[in-house]
């Protein structure tokens, strides 16, 4: 969990049932900037030798950039602030939307590289709520090969991180916040309503 004043602030604008779409949006792209800031910590670096205007020194680069996956439709507005971090990634999609009935993922769209042996990959998805979504997505990419997945969240629900702890996969999960639970509807509370929704408008 990200803790910090910046992160905070940000989350609270997201929350807030008065913001509006385009600050909704803004918020959201400047809390995954330190979102991604932060999960960047857990990346390898590889050192090489660079001149200064004034002589040699030894600098550092990420050593093996991830494959960024935002999951449709929500996860767009995470892409460019993670891509600008990261500009040597490359970026794959999957496209998921939630059955309000049955809460469990249907899947639109699988646009991922078929082998993803070696490659960290970071999903990007403002929201983990049952985490049937994020398990279907994280299992799409394990299947390829991948052994080091990072999901990046702005928030999360116990009841899904218990999902993703449960299944096995290999990932690790930053987020900024561990709200209370679900409710009938499988809505995070107090949570910020439908991230998808807020963004770009209803279906
Ligand atoms: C939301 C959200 C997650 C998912 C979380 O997307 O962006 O992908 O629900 O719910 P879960 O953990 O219970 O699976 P939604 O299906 O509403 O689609 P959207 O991004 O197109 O709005």
């Amino acid at each position: 969990m990200v803790d910090h004043p910046l992160v905070r602030s940000r989350l609270t604008d997201m929350r807030d049932a008065r913001t509006d779409s385009a600050s909704f949006r803004a918020a959201l792209h400047e809390l995954t900037t330190m979102l991604v800031y932060e999960a960047a910590r857990l990346f390898p670096v590889e050192e090489y030798a660079i001149m200064t205007p004034v002589g040699p020194t030894e600098g550092a680069r990420v050593a093996n950039p991830p494959l960024l996956v935002p999951v449709l439709r929500a996860g767009l507005g995470m892409a460019d602030a993670a891509l600008a971090l990261l500009p040597e990634s490359s970026m794959g999609f999957v496209g998921l939307a939630r059955d309000e009935e049955t809460f469990e993922p249907r899947a639109y769209l699988e646009s991922l590289p078929t082998d993803l042996a070696g490659k960290p990959v970071l999903v990007l998805d403002p929201m983990l709520a049952t985490g049937g979504s994020l398990v279907h997505c994280c299992r799409l990419i394990a299947d390829r090969g991948c052994t080091d997945i990072i999901v990046v969240c702005a928030l999360a629900a116990p009841e899904g991180v218990a999902r993703l702890e449960g299944s096995g996969l290999p990932l690790r999960l930053v987020t900024a916040s561990i709200d209370e639970g679900l409710n009938d509807k499988a809505f995070i509370v107090p949570g910020l309503g439908d991230a998808g929704d807020r963004q770009f408008g209803g279906m």
